[in-house]
């Protein structure tokens, strides 16, 4: 990365102090006009809630230990506090998007970003469709719309720069996975190999339009290790609780170098636009395989909420027993998702080499 970047970074930062001055809380400059993001629960941030969805996590005990300004308690976050673009915000020194769907996200409320994930979604239209989760094809679709808003809201010269300069998360493909995997129509219709085309001939094409809709700076996330996911383990190999399911490893871990392949030869093509890639496999199974390096409980395949075992969506809510009283110690919330502690973690691990290599100037 160039100097220059270097120097405006740290001088940014200065500034940010100074102006903050005497309610000196250590806010990170404002590095982006603002931030995008699609996915599906590991981004969402209420877009579920207002869809005809059983896919949610709008009551306790998600989002017990939540905190965003005046706003407390369950959002329809799937974790017990912020997630991981709340982390990539704070990192960038900018307010929470929105979820798109939600009737307070209009005008200024959503000049700073927007996010359209869903949980459950997947690159795939298919993929949980019968949930009634919002497929990423659509959430372009809403990114778009968000675009043309801005026009009306700061006009068509700083829209531009806004669409432009922003960072678009794209946090999704986890859920085309597990799909593959409980579907023996599916697996009947598509080799794995096939399959893993499918989706990523998807990724590809939704990207495309995220870019001829202006979009130019993409963060894209691998797929975590979700065969290490009590949830998975449940399902698959409910007496080796200390193992990932190895046939998920395997496959995502394929699925994610096919993935970064198409992604970085897709960006080749597209003309002033930056590729992050934040491979998120290798972290994510090492914070399984190895907690205590990381101040996690030994017994990583029993998440806090419930029995910890299968626990995820309306069967983790106040009427599950056993629930943890704290979660600090815990790699998993529910039993397909992480901790917010384990979370930060996982954004810790890219978010510097993600700001200098999206504030780079372009050669
Ligand atoms: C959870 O435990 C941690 C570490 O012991 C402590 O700092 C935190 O305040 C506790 N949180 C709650 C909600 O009790």
């Amino acid at each position: 990365m160039g100097k220059s970047t270097m120097c405006g970074l740290r001088f940014l930062l200065v500034l940010c102090i100074l102006t903050q001055g005497s309610n000196l809380h250590l806010a990170s400059a404002q590095l982006f006009p603002a931030l995008v993001c699609i996915g599906d629960s590991l981004a969402d941030v209420g877009v579920n809630n207002n869809v005809e969805s059983v896919v949610r996590a709008n009551f306790l005990p998600y989002g017990r230990d939540f905190i965003n300004g005046n706003q407390r308690g369950p959002t329809g976050r799937f974790s017990n506090g912020k997630i991981l673009p709340d982390f990539l915000a704070e990192n960038f020194g900018l307010p929470f998007p929105l979820p798109y769907n939600n009737p307070a996200a209009t005008g200024a409320a959503i000049v700073q970003g927007i996010n359209t994930a869903s949980a459950g979604s997947g690159w795939l239209d298919g993929t949980n469709i019968l949930l009634g989760v919002i497929p990423a094809s659509q959430q372009v679709q809403w990114v778009k719309k968000w675009q043309q808003s801005l026009v009306t809201q700061v006009g068509a010269s700083r829209a531009t720069t806004i669409v432009q300069e922003s960072p678009y998360v794209i946090n999704i493909g986890d859920n085309d996975i597990l799909a593959y995997f409980q579907s023996a129509e599916l697996q009947k219709q598509y080799t794995e190999e096939q399959y893993r085309k499918l989706v990523i001939d998807s990724a590809v094409s939704n990207i495309k339009d995220l870019y001829s809709g202006g979009a130019r700076k993409f963060v894209v996330l691998s797929v975590s290790a979700r065969g290490c996911t009590p949830g998975q383990i449940t399902r698959y190999q409910p007496t080796k609780r200390n193992q990932c399911v190895g046939k998920i490893q395997t496959f995502v871990q394929t699925y994610n170098t096919e993935y970064k392949a198409a992604t970085q030869s897709l960006q080749s093509t597209l003309p002033g636009s930056k590729l992050f890639i934040a491979d998120i496999f290798s972290i994510t199974a090492d914070l399984f395989l190895n907690p205590s390096k990381y101040g996690f409980r030994e017994d990583t395949s029993r998440a806090c909420c419930g029995t910890g075992t299968f626990e995820t969506g309306p069967f983790c809510s106040s009427l599950s027993i056993g629930t943890c009283q704290n979660a600090t110690n815990y790699l998993f919330f529910d039993a397909e998702h992480y901790t917010m502690k384990a979370l930060g973690i996982i954004v810790g691990t890219f978010v510097e080499d993600l700001k200098s290599s999206l504030l780079t100037q372009s050669p």
